[in-house]
């Protein structure tokens, strides 16, 4: 009867509310090097939800493999891409083996699946957010600085956290959302991760409302979101006490259907 997962009705039920938290755990010394990963948890909740055992999950920006090392745990297959090679190492070392390719994921021919993929799960560099300094992130920025650790993902020209401006950055973005439209298979899904986030100018950036448009513009259909909360990060009095700026601790798990 259940053609979408291997849950019971109940456990189906639980994962359907619009918000839950889910805080990272400490990650492991080669892990910690990307900036941005969310947790293998994060990951695990949309694998069980739209895929059964041995299906293709797909991650078009790997990182250092958070996908990949949830599907393995819950006995699916994983596929992806990543630009930085540091970074395209440790998931491929993390899944045991050689399952990210490295490489710009606007690139069509890396999208080898002649039977296609069963389920999308990703997250997008948040446009350039990593390279400028805003308020929310100053905590989270200068813990980093003084550990020495990256505060953005690379120098490279290709990959899309370097991009200057915002609706170029879309227009690149959707490119790869285009070539992952072509390799889902009828009536699967996709989750991608995304914030609205502010600008180190001050303004707020609709990231996540934008994307919609442009993913259903590939010609996937918008099914809702939920919302990934953590309620471990430190609280900033970033507009005290004159004006409301808020804490985002938020993101949006967005999700699509490429209906038959
Ligand atoms: C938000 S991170 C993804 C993190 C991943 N979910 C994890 O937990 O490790 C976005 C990733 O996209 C990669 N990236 C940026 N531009 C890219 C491109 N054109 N093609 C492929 N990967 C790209 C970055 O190097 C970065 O690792």
């Amino acid at each position: 009867m259940n053609r979408l997962n291997d849950l019971t009705g109940k456990e189906w039920i639980k994962e359907t509310r619009s918000w839950y938290t889910i805080n990272g755990k400490t990650r492991n010394k080669e892990v910690i090097k990307h900036p941005a990963k969310y947790p293998e948890e994060l990951a695990s909740k949309y694998i069980k939800f739209f895929t059964k055992k041995n299906e293709i999950v797909f991650d078009p920006f790997m990182g250092v493999g958070s996908t990949g090392v949830a599907a393995k745990n819950e006995k699916r297959k994983c596929y992806g891409i990543e630009i930085n090679t540091e970074f395209c190492n440790v998931a491929n070392e993390r899944y045991g083996e050689e399952n990210t390719i490295l490489g710009d994921s606007r690139d069509k021919k890396l999208y080898n699946f002649p039977e296609g993929v069963d389920f999308i799960m990703t997250s997008p560099p948040y446009w350039n957010i990593l390279k400028k300094k805003r308020g929310n992130s100053d905590s989270q920025h200068t813990k980093r600085e003084e550990n020495n650790l990256k505060l953005y993902y690379s120098d490279d020209l290709n990959d899309l956290g370097n991009i200057e401006d915002y609706e170029v950055f879309l227009k690149e973005l959707t490119k790869i959302f285009k070539n992952c439209y072509k390799i889902l298979k009828q009536n699967k899904y996709m989750v991608v991760v995304v914030q609205n986030f502010r600008n180190s100018d001050g303004k707020y950036i609709t990231f996540a409302w934008d994307l919609v448009e442009k993913i259903t513009k590939c010609g996937f259909s918008f099914e809702g979101e939920q919302i990934w909360c953590q309620d471990d990060k430190q609280l900033g009095i970033w507009g005290y006490p004159s004006k409301f700026i808020s804490n985002i601790h938020h993101h949006y798990c967005l999700i699509f259907r490429k209906n038959a």
